[in-house]
């Protein structure tokens, strides 16, 4: 199960390499950079989870995400959490044979491997059925992605005392979750009723 996720992970950062330069790159423009801007400012206005500084320089760095319009955007957020969500997912296998952590610690970080094993596989869907403009699919998958992020994090907060030692990335993800979901339905509401 977990070769085939990853190999269609794999599958999938060669497709973005090859089709998001070729459809959505442009050079920086003013045009380009206003739209991650409006885009964050209009997002962080309706979040609590997230604000404009995290969008921005999440977004920003991307010279991909210097696109034009908003559905190159949207998968440009879904990638960062992939990206997110897969390197976290192997910095916690390393953090399981460290021999730092006590069989409490260890128990939780099983539990996040899973999670984020888990992740993985229910973000690259969600872009698969982004890229299908099935765009409530897209979402409801997004939404589990971010519950992973809050289902790991409790875990260590169920014993008193148990710092989380993913309470960062938890937090990465959720956030990065919550823009991909903002501007999905963004999209969603500037392509209108039919097509969501
Ligand atoms: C976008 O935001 C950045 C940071 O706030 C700012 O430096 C830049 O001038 C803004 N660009 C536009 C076109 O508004
Ligand atoms: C996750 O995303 C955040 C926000 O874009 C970034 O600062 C961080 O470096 C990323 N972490 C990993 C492990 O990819």
């Amino acid at each position: 199960m977990w070769h085939s996720s990853f190999f269609t992970l794999s599958f999938y950062c060669i497709f973005f390499l090859l089709i998001i330069p070729r459809e959505n790159f442009s050079p920086v423009t003013g045009l380009s950079v206003d739209l991650v801007n409006t885009t964050c400012k209009q997002c962080a206005d309706k979040s609590n989870v997230f604000n404009y500084d995290f969008c921005l320089t999440s977004l920003q760095p991307i010279p991909t995400s210097h696109v034009t319009n908003l559905k190159g955007l949207a998968l440009i957020a879904m990638e960062l959490a992939l990206e997110n969500v897969t390197n976290t997912f192997w910095s916690i296998e390393k953090m399981l044979t460290s021999g730092q952590f006590d069989p409490y610690a260890l128990g939780c970080l099983k539990d996040c491997f899973e999670l984020y094993g888990d992740g993985v596989s229910m973000l690259v869907n969600s872009i698969r059925a982004f890229l299908h403009e099935q765009y409530d699919a897209a979402n409801v998958l997004l939404s589990a992605v971010m519950e992973t992020a809050s289902t790991c994090e409790e875990g260590f907060k169920e014993k008193e005392g148990e710092v989380c030692p993913l309470a960062k990335e938890n937090y990465n993800l959720f956030q990065l979750g919550d823009i991909a979901l903002c501007i999905i339905n963004l999209l969603s509401l500037a392509l209108g009723p039919k097509s969501s």
